[in-house]
């Protein structure tokens, strides 16, 4: 068993904490009475309900025969019969948060690559401001001077060492360097820089600190590749990080949607036109670990991804991620050839697109409507997914206590059964 961070232990109990009705409800069908839910003890046999769940207080407790209570962390330590760091691995799932392989020296670790980031963006930053290779003329072309500050835009110069010489002036251990993703190791010995002749994009994780780079070539000829990435990294896993969800958890939880675009630009022109509640894969398709990080704050996702082959698939798998989460999904659709960035840009309002909820746009796409999908569009429609089914419907909330986990609901093996309890219940609404 891994051991956890104290700073990640914080982080998966108040994520537990937070969501404790959803996460107790997945194994018992609680119902709501005035400011806390009830149902009968999951501990002992009973035909009242003594079992309460208080989301003010965030915990649990049995007033009944095992007069017991406590955390989330408990509830499951005692419902499934593990150990603690099993339920927090557990909790950790469900909320998307990763557990390093740390310890104190990883710890060290993480503040030297986080301050190495930093000291690359300020160096990217200054390059940009003192028009090295003239990026200037480009920078401007896509962006204003009030984007490049907000987001901390810069220039990787060309050349090949120019970071690398950087930091070796500033006393940088290069070793560091190259585990943040920012030089790699020459065949002949000594360091070269990733990015040259590129644009910088800096990656920030949820609080705000630089994990990684995207970079964009300012010459169409000259680089095989329009964007990369820095490569995986113990800070930075693309599968499992959000451009600018560090500045849109606000706006999220206020408006409790958010808008999903493919690119950086694309969200860097939704700020400029008003809209903070964006965010951007990094060079990746959406995944469920993305959809999971937005659950925390929003309960719909609004795709953005461009009106091509690619993005019609990604938009697809997107809303299938979006339901298994027990999120709404609506497609926004571009006028031919356009994406956020020109579309915004040129002035465009969000309330011009043409939308289509997921299920509208599956169908429209000429996906075989398999039992799954049909299924999933039932779940859809159901205010809160399978867990308004647990808490309403015996029948569902005997099948979870048996899995005790909703993704189950999904497995072939139970879709039928949950199909046919839907449709005994008249399906949503
Ligand atoms: P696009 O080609 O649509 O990029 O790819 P874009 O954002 O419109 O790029 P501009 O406007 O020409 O600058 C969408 C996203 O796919 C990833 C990037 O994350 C990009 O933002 N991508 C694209 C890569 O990772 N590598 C590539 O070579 C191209
Ligand atoms: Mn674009």
């Amino acid at each position: 068993m891994k051991m956890i961070p104290d700073r990640i232990k914080k982080e998966i109990l108040s994520y537990g904490a937070d969501n404790i009705v959803a996460i107790i409800g997945e194994y018992v069908p609680l119902r709501k009475s005035s400011r806390s839910y009830t149902a009968c003890c999951p501990f002992h046999k009973e035909k009242t309900p003594s079992f309460t769940v208080d989301p003010g207080r965030q915990t649990w407790r049995c007033f009944g025969a095992c007069s017991e209570g406590g955390d989330v962390a408990k509830f499951l330590m005692k419902i499934d019969g593990i150990s603690f760091p099993a339920a927090l691995e557990i909790l950790a799932r469900k909320g998307g948060i990763s557990i390093p392989n740390d310890g104190y020296k990883e710890e060290s670790e993480r503040r030297n690559m986080l301050n190495v980031l930093r000291r690359a963006q300020q160096f990217y930053h200054n390059s940009l401001l003192q028009n090295q290779n003239g990026a200037i003329a480009y920078v401007g072309s896509r962006m204003t001077d009030a984007m490049v500050r907000q987001f901390g835009i810069g220039f990787a110069p060309l050349g090949g060492k120019t970071l690398v010489e950087y930091l070796d002036k500033e006393r940088f251990p290069l070793d560091v360097a190259e585990k943040a993703g920012l030089i790699k190791k020459e065949d002949a010995g000594g360091y070269r820089d990733i990015f040259r002749g590129r644009v910088m994009f800096p990656i920030r994780d949820k609080t705000g600190y630089i994990i990684a780079f995207a970079g964009r070539t300012i010459s169409a000829t000259k680089s095989r590749y329009k964007y990369i990435n820095s490569p995986e990294t113990p800070l930075f896993r693309k599968s499992a990080t959000l451009f600018g969800l560090d500045g849109a958890i606000e706006a999220m939880k206020l408006k409790g949607e958010v808008y999903v675009v493919e690119g950086y630009i694309d969200l860097m022109q939704m700020w400029a036109a008003g809209i903070n509640n964006v965010v951007a894969t990094c060079g990746t398709a959406f995944t469920r670990e993305h959809a999971a990080i937005l659950k925390h704050y929003v309960r719909r996702l609004n795709l953005m991804f461009d009106g091509d082959d690619a993005g019609r698939k990604a938009h697809q798998k997107a809303i299938l991620l979006a339901v298994k989460e027990e999120m709404k999904a609506t497609v926004f659709i571009f006028p031919d050839g356009q994406d956020p960035d020109s579309f915004y840009k040129n002035g465009g309002k969000t309330e011009n697109l043409v939308t289509m909820s997921g299920f509208d746009f599956l169908k429209q796409s000429g996906i075989e409507m398999n039992a799954t999908m049909q299924n999933l569009h039932r779940l859809e429609r159901l205010e809160n997914g399978v867990a308004y089914m647990a808490r309403s419907i015996p029948a569902v909330a005997r099948l979870l206590a048996k899995r005790g986990n909703l993704g189950e609901l999904f497995s072939q093996e139970f879709l039928p059964g949950i199909e046919e309890i839907i449709i005994h219940h008249g399906g949503a609404r």
